[in-house]
């Protein structure tokens, strides 16, 4: 006979220890709202997930201004802007001027969440790691049910005043919304992605348009490298031994007057990762709300995902604090909206960005010569690089009500 789920009573109920899912329980409790985060996987498995390295401005601020920004501001690395490169030229965009002070910051995703995790360990929360079967119920009520087994196979049973879906874009939450309705965009590449032992040969990251397709050099500290290739979608990683990555980051990157390569050292990290756009709305049913990836996919050229995450999250613990706190909903209930509006304006950004530096082999002639256009418009044009500075260091970036 199953056991008799053991029961507790939380306001929030959230599902996944992702960054969406941790930085909502943080601001909750900033808010002196009580939460409960479920994680299907391990602490050390979500510690070490290698994903996003770029912070916008208003992120970095945003975690400087809820008190778990110290290591960042230690072991971060502030760009003034980004390179880009076409036919052998490259271009810096210098941020700052061009928007009026933001720049980005470079710090790794791995470490965000081992720092989200520690706060919320030290303040003594609930982060139940390494569940199963997580389902929830009673949506449409005011007390929706989380329910899970904990890694010991004990049942739980949280009733909750609201769930929250942070569980990426594989999780239980957004199939729960009977009206959703879906945009989906695949792309014809998929980005070859290693980590290597190696100081960066650039001082910011450079964006390359080649023939043999787009290159990207980036970085997660002064010591190590994170550079990322354009390559067939469903390409198998063993068709890429490290002689084989280095030679072609090197012709991708190599400039017109020569003198430069890419630093080389020992790779610890090889993965592909394929390329979509997905958006999902509403982003609310009854007392369920998505953040994050559990409700958007953007193809991570112009690294937006992470932040566009962290925007969900605030208007999410804005709205939840006026909803339990004041019982005023009218935030709650315009939540879905106000996200999506921000989530197709980065979903037209990351777009457009990954159009015009990749090599489309199903695109026809004209289609790639306006998109080459397009690239050396940008390169050209302070008006256009303007714009692109404008989205990729933060457009409009949302504030946290402390
Ligand atoms: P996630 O990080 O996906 O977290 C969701 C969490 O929910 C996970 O820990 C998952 O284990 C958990 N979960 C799922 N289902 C359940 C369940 N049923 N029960 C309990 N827990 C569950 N963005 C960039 O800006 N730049 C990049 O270079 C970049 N690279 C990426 C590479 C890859 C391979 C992927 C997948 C994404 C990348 N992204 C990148 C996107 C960025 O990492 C995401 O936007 C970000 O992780 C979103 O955070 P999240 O918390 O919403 O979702
Ligand atoms: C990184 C990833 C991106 O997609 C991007 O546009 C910039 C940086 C990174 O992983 O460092």
């Amino acid at each position: 006979m199953p056991d008799t789920p053991r029961t507790r009573r939380t306001q929030v109920g959230i599902i996944g220890a992702g960054p969406a899912g941790l930085l909502l329980a943080h601001l909750l409790s900033l808010a002196g709202i009580e939460s409960v985060v479920v994680e299907n996987r391990s602490r050390e498995y979500c510690e070490a997930r290698q994903r996003a390295g770029l912070l916008e401005a208003g992120t970095v601020e945003l975690l400087r201004a809820v008190g778990v920004g110290q290591r960042m501001d230690a072991e971060g690395i502030e760009h003034d802007g980004i390179y880009l490169q076409f036919q052998g030229e490259r271009r810096h965009l210098n941020f700052r001027e061009l928007t009026g002070g933001r720049w980005v910051t470079i710090y790794a995703q791995t470490e965000i969440v081992k720092d989200l995790i520690a706060r919320r360990l030290a303040d003594g929360a609930e982060i139940e790691f390494s569940v199963s079967g997580t389902a929830v119920s009673d949506l449409t009520s005011d007390r929706p049910v989380l329910s899970y087994t904990d890694s010991s196979g004990a049942a739980h049973e949280v009733v909750c005043d609201v769930i929250a879906g942070c569980d990426g874009f594989h999780g239980v939450s957004r199939p729960l919304i009977p009206e959703i309705s879906v945009y989906d965009r695949a792309y014809p590449y998929a980005w070859l992605g290693i980590l290597a032992d190696a100081a960066p040969s650039t001082d910011e990251l450079i964006y390359s348009r080649h023939p043999d397709g787009f290159a990207l050099y980036s970085m997660r500290s002064h010591t190590v490298s994170r550079l990322y290739l354009q390559v067939p979608p469903d390409e198998p990683v063993e068709n890429w031994p490290d002689d084989r990555i280095w030679a072609e980051l090197n012709k991708r990157l190599a400039v017109n007057d020569g003198g430069w390569s890419v630093a080389e050292g020992r790779i610890t990290d090889k993965s592909v990762t394929a390329m979509r756009s997905f958006v999902a709305g509403p982003m609310r049913h009854g007392r369920l709300f998505l953040a994050g990836d559990a409700g958007h996919i953007v193809p991570p050229t112009g690294a937006k995902g992470l932040n566009l995450a962290f925007s969900d999250v605030v208007l999410l613990a804005n709205a939840l604090r006026a909803a339990l706190t004041d019982k005023d909903w009218d935030l709650a209930d315009g939540y879905s909206d106000t996200c999506l509006d921000r989530v197709w304006r980065n979903t037209h950004f990351s777009w457009w960005m990954t159009s015009m530096l990749h090599v489309n082999n199903e695109a026809d002639a004209f289609d790639q010569r306006l998109m080459e256009s397009q690239l050396q418009y940008v390169m050209g044009s302070t008006a256009a690089a303007r714009s692109l500075a404008e989205n990729y260091a933060g457009y409009k970036p949302v504030r946290y009500e402390l």
